[in-house]
């Protein structure tokens, strides 16, 4: 499988089996999950320079890598905005940055760097640490820098636009997983190009997974977007059907052009926004959003579901993304295949050869409660092993798109692998069966229930072009 951003569906990559390395990487990998690979895990950081920080010193500090999360509208669940809001939670600040919980940046930062990385230096953290011990001081106010100022319904800044619900959708708090589909119609006075779309969900502890298309209808074709069902709860099965009562479909009943995998998220998920012209989109002015799969984990009360779109305007897409993914549902097998024994730690992996040369824009590593840890790397032809992304402690509510500071360049007869482990055993604090019993990948649909497993690495790339190498992501 091989999906693309755009028409144009091409295939860059192919899946091939396992060769010896297998057995040398696994080695490589189990070792790394149960003992410490960590070799600055123990190093208490060097005396700091300050010793008598005060608030001037940490204000930058939170302000910047925990403040963008912890205030109002945000997935923190506590506000650090003030000297006030973090002198009240100084131990806790102190604990979950001594313990790394926070900020939750999970791929190891000692193995590749990604644009946004989330992580503190021990210099930081040890600053943190002395400050509180030392009583939490708040230090000359003059010197205090002003606390960011954000937009409050945006992880970015304000939206060109907002697609909003056409009404809440209702969803049962009777303990089980909901798949459902919404249709947001979107209605402008001129086409448009978008930059990209961010999600936001009003349940966020519920939101488990969310996939939409973009429908472009042409001019003569669609008199009507608005019209038909807004939304659609679990018991559909029947799509043509359903379809029709959406009024999803042209005015002559054939299928209108649709983008796949335009709107996007996971827990703890924020859209990779690419360099201005590449990837992006073209809205026409009568469009809509199909948020095909909803997913939500099981809740024990109803709520009512008013999420909404943010659009980001940009420029004409002059590169298309293409994306592609392995292992579950992908385009390469899990070998072993996916069968979680319980009481068992097991590691698994796939791989995939690169069959032109490739700029690697982005990664995403996926699985559910029993992820334990988590390796890609490629081999180029020439033997060369290019590092993707290594993630020792797996962690489900922190499933990040990693944006690579500058495209990797894979060659073609490159090989990506990837390896995970799972730890279906009592310790995982986070599995589900207690006690544990057999999981798989379970079949279609089913596979996506937060108790079922998958196991995929998900990558964003463009047809390489000289020059690739050198392209800032960040800006
Ligand atoms: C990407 C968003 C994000 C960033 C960045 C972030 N946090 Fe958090 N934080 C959360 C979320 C979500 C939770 C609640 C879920 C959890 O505990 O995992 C949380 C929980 C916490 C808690 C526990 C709160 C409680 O009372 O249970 C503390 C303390 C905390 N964060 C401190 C920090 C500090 C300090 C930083 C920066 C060094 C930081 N966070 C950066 C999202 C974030």
């Amino acid at each position: 499988m091989c999906r693309s951003r755009t028409k144009t569906f091409s295939c860059h990559v192919s899946s091939s089996e396992g060769g010896n390395l297998f057995k040398l990487v696994l080695g490589a990998i189990i070792f790394c999950s149960f003992s410490s690979c960590n070799s600055d895990a123990n190093n208490s950081a060097q005396a700091t320079k300050n010793n008598n920080p005060t608030f001037v010193d940490i204000a930058p500090i939170i302000f910047e890598n925990c403040t963008p999360c912890h205030r109002k509208g945000q997935s923190g669940p506590i506000e650090f905005m003030t000297y006030e809001d973090i002198f009240k939670n100084k131990n806790k600040i102190k604990f979950v940055t001594q313990t790394k919980y926070m900020p939750p940046w999970p791929a190891d930062a000692d193995y590749t760097h990604f644009v946004g990385e989330r992580a503190l230096t021990k210099e930081e953290i040890e600053l943190i640490k002395l400050w509180v011990e030392n009583g939490a001081p708040k230090g000359d106010e003059s010197k205090i820098p002003a606390a960011p100022e954000f937009y409050a319904g945006s992880s970015f800044r304000k939206p060109d636009t907002v697609i909003k619900f056409k009404v809440p959708v209702p969803i049962k708090g009777n303990g089980t997983d909901h798949f459902y589909i919404v249709k947001l119609p979107i209605e402008l006075d001129k086409d448009t190009f978008v930059r990209y779309f961010e999600f936001v969900p009003n349940h966020r502890q519920l939101a488990h997974h969310i996939n939409g298309h973009l429908i472009n209808y042409e001019k003569s074709k669609k008199k009507d977007v608005q019209s038909g069902l807004s939304y659609a709860l679990d018991e559909f099965r029947d799509y043509k059907d359903l379809y029709s009562q959406m009024n999803i479909l042209n005015d002559d009943g054939t299928f209108p052009v649709l983008t796949p995998n335009t709107v996007y998220y996971l827990p703890g998920y924020t859209p990779p926004v690419y360099p201005s012209g590449i990837g992006g989109y073209q809205l026409n002015k009568t469009s809509s959003i199909l948020l095909k799969n909803i997913h939500y984990g099981p809740s024990n009360k109803d709520v009512l579901d008013s999420s909404y779109i943010n659009v980001f305007y940009g420029q004409k897409p002059k590169r298309p993304i293409y994306e592609t993914q392995m292992g579950t549902f992908g385009i390469s097998k899990i070998e072993p295949e996916l069968i979680l024994l319980p009481n068992k730690i097991q590691a698994f992996h796939t791989q995939a050869k690169i069959n032109n040369d490739i700029s690697l824009l982005s990664v995403n590593p996926h699985m559910h409660l029993l992820g334990k840890s988590f390796w890609a790397f490629a081999i180029q032809p020439n033997g060369d092993t290019v590092p993707l992304i290594r993630i020792k402690k797996w962690d489900f509510k922190w499933q990040y798109y990693y944006l690579y500071e500058h495209p990797v360049i894979l060659k073609a007869g490159s090989t990506i692998y990837a390896y995970g482990t799972f730890d279906n055993t009592d310790k995982n604090p986070f599995n589900p069966n207690h006690p544990p019993k057999i999981v798989t990948q379970g079949e279609g649909v089913k596979s996506m229930q937060t108790t079922e497993e998958m196991f995929q690495f998900i990558f964003s790339y463009l047809p390489y072009q000289v020059g690739d190498e050198k392209l800032d992501m960040s800006k």
